[in-house]
């Protein structure tokens, strides 16, 4: 795919991205380096994030956190602090995609999906909102997906995860934008990553591309106009 243009206004700015050993957040972690942003990367996956930071030209740190974890959580926050200053923009990309009946879905299984999926995001925009407030610029952007909108079978857990961060993406864009905080959820169709391999019945080749996306996101981020846009759903062009 050819390399466009990237938007300047990012030049500088502090980025922390979960799920940036994964297909979504390793392209937007991508993207927002291209824009002179310091990329602060996470995941599990110590090998996938190292490999990823030695291809940017900025990487801030690479810190393995499990999202479960809510100490962990807090002790990323605190080091990010330490090591970078506040970030400027959070990107909550990590996800997990159960896919079974309700009624085989085990409680711990909940638990996880909805910890990885909603807790994590919820702490980690308590933990670097205010910061943004204060300095009255921010981005937080949440990746939902299209089961934020709907609910499918066999994916039920999935779905009220994303329902769940889409409302909590909703009220934190009333809370924060006074503040000069744009608070966006971001909503794809399948896209070509691991996650998306599990998704059946649908042709692969049609699915949305990572890189596209990352590039989507930080288009939308770097605007800074009267204007804001508050939730966007991703669908792919050509449907089979
Ligand atoms: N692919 C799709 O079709 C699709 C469609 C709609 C929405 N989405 C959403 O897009 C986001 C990214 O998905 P993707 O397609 O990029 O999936 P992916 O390639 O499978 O990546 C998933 C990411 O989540 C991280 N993760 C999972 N559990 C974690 C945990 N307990 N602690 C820390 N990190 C954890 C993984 O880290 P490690 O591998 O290092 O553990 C990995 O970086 C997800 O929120 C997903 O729900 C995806």
């Amino acid at each position: 795919m050819s390399q466009q243009p990237t938007p300047s206004s990012l030049h500088g700015k502090r980025a922390l991205v979960t799920g940036a050993s994964g297909g979504i957040g390793g392209e937007i972690a991508r993207a927002l380096d291209r824009c002179g942003v310091s990329v602060c990367l996470t995941g599990r996956k110590t090998n996938a994030l190292e490999l990823l930071a030695s291809g940017l030209d900025n990487p801030a740190m690479t810190a393995s956190v499990d999202l479960q974890d809510e100490k962990a959580l807090l002790a990323l926050a605190a080091r990010v602090r330490d090591e970078l200053g506040e970030i400027d923009i959070l990107v909550n990309c990590a996800g997990v995609l159960p896919v079974k009946p309700l009624v085989e879905t085990t409680t711990a299984e909940f638990d996880v999906c909805l910890s990885v999926n909603l807790r994590a995001p919820f702490i980690l925009c308590r933990e670097f909102a205010p910061g943004m407030q204060q300095r009255r610029w921010g981005r937080i952007v949440n990746i939902a997906s299209s089961s934020a909108y709907s609910g499918f079978a066999n994916s039920s857990v999935y779905c009220a995860s994303k329902h769940g961060l889409l409302g909590l993406s909703r009220s934190l864009f009333n809370e924060m934008k006074n503040d000069n905080v744009r608070a966006f959820c971001i909503s794809p169709g399948s896209v070509r990553t691991e996650m998306g391999r599990q998704i059946k019945h649908q042709d692969p080749d049609t699915f949305i591309d990572p890189q596209e996306m990352g590039r989507f996101v930080v288009e939308t981020i770097a605007y800074d106009g009267h204007m804001i846009a508050e939730e966007v759903r991703l669908n792919r062009m050509f449907v089979q």
